[in-house]
């Protein structure tokens, strides 16, 4: 089938190799040059998993070109729009990307033609943009199939999802659109993968709810993290205890530094900004508390990372380990793990910073800090090691090894991924969250 996909980030990029690699003919379009240069030329704008190789299988199939030339989506009989969702200075979403792709898209619509939006929007904003594409072109539909996908897991989740949503009008071009859909998809149906059909604000709000649950569950973990550090328990075992509950289940409660990203933080913010629109602000109010307990989070590392340095931070050197929001991904947007090394070196300490992958997108937001290509050079001479970030080469990092190279015996696992019996061992004094 032929396919636009409009807007190139994350979630397009990855969307549009993923359809060029099931086959589809792929146009991809972005306003912004360089990255359509980029993609041509192979060379995938962020860091992620498994992307290149599937960016250069659909390139050398000939199926996918990308372009700027917005006219190039015309004969598409599908057009995906996954642009950016940001968060406005209200913490509304800010739909300016969503409005601009429907402009651009509405003089190339043909009778028939199915828009699809992908994009993480407010309740509602599809019903308006459906009433954009009727006006224009009153023969073709627009539906909403919001994406699920994970950085770090974003072809295998756009490939294979846990479930496909495809939020749709009533009535026959409902119909129309479902069937369309499932032959965009019809490998991953065949396989068992399963669909939800419901109407359009289902579908956006069961992008959003997905994730403000996401986001409550990690902060109700470090909310037990908070009391179990008063109370001389372990959240960590708390967390294994309950979560043999498969009512609650284990994922998605590893007490932390909590939740970032350009997804969980914004997301939370904009549906709450959303339901006070529409005079339910109440029902929400809850995600404000889920958000000022993840922000606690940052500042109560600041705290222990002083109270391990005996009070200040200011002239020592600190190793920090880890940048990115999560493991296995270049992103530091709204990162924890970075938002604490900027705050240590505002107190007045020398940070040494390392990443195996984050490095240079961290630097672009925070020049300040000084940067180690390898973990061993943040590590000499370190007062204090700090773990902010759980990537497997931090995991098994060599206590012995570490005690070699840092000037003091203190760590502190932002994370609680690291093997608090094999650091103690090895001298270090460890501070866990929450245990
Ligand atoms: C999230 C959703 O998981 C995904 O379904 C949605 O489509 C987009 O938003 P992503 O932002 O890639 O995906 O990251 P995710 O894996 O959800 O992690 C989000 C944050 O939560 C990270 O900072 C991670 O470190 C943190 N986290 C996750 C915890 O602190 N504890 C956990 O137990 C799990």
């Amino acid at each position: 089938m032929r396919i636009s996909v409009i807007g190139c980030g994350y979630l397009g990029a990855v969307h549009a190799a993923s359809m060029a690699k099931l086959g589809h003919e792929v146009v991809a379009l972005d306003v912004d040059p360089d990255k359509i240069g980029r993609l041509a030329a192979g060379d995938a704008p962020f860091f992620e998993p498994g992307l290149p190789e599937t960016l250069a299988e659909a390139l050398a199939s000939g199926r996918i070109e990308f372009t700027t030339d917005p006219s190039r989506v015309a004969g598409a009989r599908v057009h995906f729009l996954a642009v950016g969702t940001p968060q406005g200075p209200s913490g509304a979403a800010d739909l300016t990307y969503v409005d601009a792709a429907v402009t651009g898209l509405l003089p190339h619509l043909a009778p028939g033609d199915l828009v699809v939006g992908k994009s993480t929007v407010p309740v509602g904003t599809a019903a308006r943009l459906a009433e954009r594409v009727r006006a224009v072109q009153p023969e073709a539909t627009l539906v909403w199939n919001p994406e699920f996908l994970r950085e770090g897991f974003a072809v295998q989740d756009t490939i294979t999802p846990d479930r496909f949503v495809y939020g749709v009008p009533a009535g026959e071009a409902g119909q129309r659109a479902v069937a369309v859909l499932d032959e965009v998809y019809a490998r991953a149906l065949a396989a068992g993968i399963p669909r939800l059909v419901v109407d359009l604000p289902t579908s956006e709000l069961v992008k959003i709810s997905a994730n403000a649950f996401l986001a409550t569950k990690i902060s109700f973990i470090n909310a037990m993290a908070e009391i179990a550090e008063v109370a001389g328990a372990d959240v960590t075992a708390l967390a294994d205890a309950i979560g043999h509950d498969d009512r609650i289940g284990r994922k998605f409660l590893n007490a932390g530094l909590g939740f970032g990203g350009g997804c969980l933080p914004k997301d939370i913010r904009a549906f709450q900004a959303r339901a006070d629109e529409l005079g339910v602000g109440q029902s929400l109010a809850f995600l404000g508390e889920v958000d000022a307990i993840n922000l606690r989070r940052r500042a109560h590392v600041v705290t222990l990372a002083e109270e391990l340095l005996g009070g200040s931070v200011a002239g020592r050197r600190i190793a920090v380990l880890g940048l990115a929001f999560k493991p296995n991904s270049d992103d530091v947007r709204d990162s924890p793990a970075l938002d604490i090394a900027a705050r240590l070196v505002e107190l007045g300490a020398t940070v040494a910073a390392h990443d195996p992958a984050a490095i240079g997108t961290a630097r672009r937001l925070r020049p300040e800090l000084e940067y180690a290509d390898r973990a061993e050079d943040a590590l000499a001479g370190a007062d204090a090691v700090l773990v902010l970030t759980e990537w497997a080469a931090y995991r098994s990092l060599d206590p012995q090894a570490v005690a070699g190279l840092a000037a003091g015996r203190i760590v502190l696992d932002g994370r609680n991924c690291l093997d608090r019996d094999a650091w103690t061992a090895a001298g270090f004094t460890y501070r866990g969250m929450g245990r």
